[in-house]
């Protein structure tokens, strides 16, 4: 059975021979969920019926995997998480466009709906901003705005929803080494960084450089029409700000306890500005402190995402330890860690807390790619541990023998060079 299995199917006993003639669509029926669909297999024939085109879209993929000699069934399926993310850092490496387009097939292949795209960070910038042109010409390889269109309408094509990533204020060496005015050495060159971690070089916090993310946000707006935009807003140390005369003066002016607050107070300006032109801003959630009004990527821990939910925040849960894909599967690379897929299938997203109903809108896994210079690279680390991610995002991860089971020929059909499978 495929990979994500459907919630509930009874097998009534007996096929039937289906072709294309045999397969009747029934409308719409929206008390089955956007993404949700129920297949009806009799010796009459097939009947599909759908929420919505994503669940059309996936009931045909169902009814596809059922095979010509078709089992006499019910399958009624819905995600249980609308937010089924994979997030691929594009900045630390560059990846073709050939290969987004490749990795968008295979998330559509395991029912996940958004690809995050880390696309700015200390070490690159690579996504064309007409009005800032340097971004790109200091960092080497990037996508070209016609790039970004053919990706957003090939995923769309497959009911999967990009989501943009401008890392503000910090993880922002590469904007700085283009445009130095952005940073709180306006005087000083920086290069595009060339190493691993987090650079102590932010952005200032002057209106000049709130505009320039404006602007940069409006392009991003205007190429990318999902509904989140994500602002980075992770690992940003306060020393530059603490140290800055023009800092502190600009924190005083702004009323801010100190320089530990703005942070925040950047991404909540940030955040506003993306709602104001009707989008939902999301950061990475960093602890207590999150930017208000925006919403929370909780990567820290487990008990992060229930407690940014009780805080108000809306989130996403992305626990480094269960969803970071840079962390090798069998033996420790270099973060010390390891990520089994026995761990990624036995992770169990915590409902939302009482008091914060609806505010865990879902799960995504990431692809940092420091240590992931190539497509093949990424490849080897996504897989098999993506094919475990998508069970427990649709809400069927259960005995993992029977995962195991089903993997290999799954794998096969994929025609992916996974890593290690240990069982
Ligand atoms: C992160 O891993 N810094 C979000």
């Amino acid at each position: 059975m495929m990979i994500p299995r459907p919630r509930e199917a009874a097998v009534l006993g007996g096929t039937v021979t289906l072709h294309d003639g045999l397969v009747r669509h029934a409308p719409d029926d929206p008390r089955l969920g956007e993404e949700g669909y129920r297949i009806d297999v009799t010796p009459d024939g097939a009947e599909l019926a759908a929420g919505g085109p994503a669940g059309r879209f996936y009931g045909l993929r169902t009814l596809a995997a059922l095979g010509p000699e078709a089992p006499l069934c019910r399958i009624t399926d819905r995600p249980a998480h609308s937010w089924r993310g994979v997030m691929l850092d594009v900045a630390r490496h560059f990846m073709p466009k050939e290969f987004v387009l490749r990795l968008i097939d295979l998330l559509a292949v395991h029912r996940l709906n958004r690809l995050h795209l880390h696309l700015t960070d200390d070490q690159g910038w690579r996504l064309q901003i007409k009005r800032y042109p340097r971004l790109t010409e200091v960092s080497g390889e990037h996508y070209t705005q016609e790039d970004i269109r053919e990706i957003v309408s090939y995923a769309a094509d497959r009911f999967v929803t990009i989501v943009p990533e401008i890392e503000m204020p910090g993880h922002a060496q590469a904007a700085i080494a283009a445009y130095p005015w952005l940073g709180n050495q306006p005087s000083r060159h920086l290069p595009v960084w060339d190493s691993w971690g987090i650079s102590p070089h932010v952005f200032n916090l002057e209106e000049v450089t709130i505009g320039f993310c404006r602007d940069v946000l409006d392009e991003v707006m205007d190429l990318f029409p999902g509904e989140y935009v994500h602002l980075g807003g992770d690992e940003c140390p306060a020393d530059e700000w603490e140290r800055g005369e023009a800092a502190l003066r600009r924190i005083a002016e702004l009323g801010l306890p100190g320089p530990d607050a703005a942070r925040a107070w950047f991404i909540a300006t940030a955040g506003a500005y993306v709602a104001s032109r009707g989008r939902r801003p999301i950061h990475w959630y960093d602890g207590p402190g999150g930017a208000p009004g925006v919403t929370a990527m909780t990567w820290l821990d487990h008990e992060s995402g229930p407690r940014a939910a009780l805080e108000g925040f809306d989130v996403v849960l992305a626990p480094h330890t269960s969803t970071y894909f840079d962390y090798p599967a069998d033996t420790p690379g270099p973060h010390g860690r390891v990520l089994s897929l026995a761990d990624v299938y036995g992770f169990t997203p915590p409902p939302a807390p009482e008091g914060a109903t609806g505010r865990i809108l879902g799960v995504q896994c990431q692809l940092w790619t420091e240590y992931m210079p190539t497509p093949e690279h990424v490849e080897a680390m996504a897989f098999p541990r993506l094919c475990a991610f998508a069970e427990v995002a649709w809400g069927t991860a259960g005995d993992y023998r029977d995962f195991l089971h089903r993997l290999s020929p799954h794998l096969e059909s994929l025609g992916v060079r996974p890593g290690p499978v240990i069982p």
